[in-house]
């Protein structure tokens, strides 16, 4: 596939400068929001608005929840119910500085979505399928109305990792993607080492659907789809090209025993479900399965349902980024994140007195 648009093109990017406006700007102090899905993330990040009623001035403008798009009109949805409406052209004729999606659907939404983006509203996702599949086609939709798709929340939600190279890591270029991107699988695996033996697949997958890191059907977790989707973005946004899903070699831990764990562990390895990509290939070559990543190795020590990405540059250097994988309020935190940087709303300032010069040997 050849796409010219960059998933989040930055600043400077002709794709993003070839826009007919700049991104819009919070002037006033409340931004008014649409959301699509009201499931556990939708709820997480309406929670997370209604928490933050009245943000002190670092935090940013009020965010105020206009309308909310949902799937079925019988559902009982309490107070949103107000608010809730079923019918994409109901939704649409609200008018919204930012739209925030997180349904997990794809075909059904993407017509929304690029009316939305066709206008300028800012769309702001945490739906890793919908960006792997339209991602590239819908940013450049958003480019060429001079606006944005922003997908923090859609990998790691824990790491502002497209924030993060979207200001930074410019001049660095990055030849290979080493990482954990699943935390339902990392979980489970953890746990199915440090039982030795004493449990099965079934039994850690039912114990992290009870703490609530896997979802009621785990299938794209398990089957290593979920880490594909995830990598797919990653390699996309760091590499020259798209990298598309279907040319990521993917198994997943559908097989696994205990006892596979425990002889990993008997050559000094954990057995992990790693995503690699390498971004120095005439083609990108790309696979998620199960590895014994040995002690030491910097994503041995990513435990639980935590993510874990290693970067690797051109000249060697590693860059290693690790944080929560998944959870709704990690992940409400990161739309919001989204949500104030698609308004423009002032970064966070540092809070130096701009009188004292900080001169190099001061400190004793
Ligand atoms: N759960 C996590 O920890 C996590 C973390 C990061 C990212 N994500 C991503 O976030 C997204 C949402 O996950 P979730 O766990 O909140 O899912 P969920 O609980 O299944 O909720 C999905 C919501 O989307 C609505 N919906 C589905 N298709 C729609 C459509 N075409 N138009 C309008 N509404 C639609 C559903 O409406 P009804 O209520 O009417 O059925 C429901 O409210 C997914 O893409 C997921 O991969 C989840």
């Amino acid at each position: 596939m050849t796409t010219t648009t960059k998933l989040h093109p930055r600043p400077g990017d002709p794709a993003r400068d070839s826009g007919s406006s700049p991104p819009p700007r919070a002037t006033s102090r409340t931004v008014r929001v649409g959301l699509i899905g009201l499931g556990t993330i939708g709820r997480a990040f309406r929670d997370l608005l209604a928490e933050r009623r009245d943000p002190p001035p670092h935090q940013g403008p009020r965010l105020v929840l206009d309308r909310v798009l949902v799937r079925d009109p019988g559902r009982r949805r309490g107070e949103a119910s107000a608010l809730a409406t079923a019918d994409p052209a109901e939704f649409l004729d609200g008018r919204y500085d930012a739209v925030v999606e997180a349904t997990g659907s794809v075909a059904s939404v993407e017509p929304v979505l690029r009316a939305l983006l066709a206008r300028g509203t800012p769309v702001v996702t945490a739906n890793k399928a919908l960006v792997a599949e339209r991602g590239p086609a819908l940013a450049a939709l958003a480019a060429s109305a001079g606006t944005e798709l922003r997908f923090d929340a859609s990998v790691a939600p824990g790491i502002p990792l497209f924030s993060l190279f979207e200001r930074s890591l410019r001049s660095t270029r990055i030849r290979r993607i080493e990482a954990i991107l699943n935390g339902t699988t990392n979980f489970v695996l953890g746990r199915l080492a440090a039982a030795a033996g004493g449990l099965t697949l079934a039994d850690a997958i039912t114990e992290a659907q009870l703490l609530g890191f896997a979802e009621p059907d785990p299938q794209d977790d398990l089957s290593g789809v979920d880490s594909a989707r995830k990598l797919a973005i990653l390699a996309t946004v760091l590499g020259d090209d798209p990298l598309p899903l279907h040319a990521i070699r993917t198994s997943g831990i559908g097989s696994v025993v205990a006892r596979d764990c425990a002889l990993a562990a008997a050559s000094g390895c954990r057995l992990k479900l790693i995503a690699r990509a390498d971004l120095d290939a005439a083609r990108p070559r790309a696979c998620v399965g199960l590895e014994p990543v040995p002690h030491g190795h910097p994503l041995a020590s990513v435990e639980n349902e935590k993510n874990g990405i290693l970067l690797t540059a051109d000249d060697g250097s590693e860059l290693f980024l690790s944080g929560p994988g998944a959870g709704p309020r990690p992940t409400a935190a990161a739309l919001l994140d989204d949500v104030l940087c698609a308004v423009g709303a002032p970064v966070r300032a540092f809070p130096f007195p701009s009188d004292v010069p900080l001169a190099v040997g001061e400190i004793a």
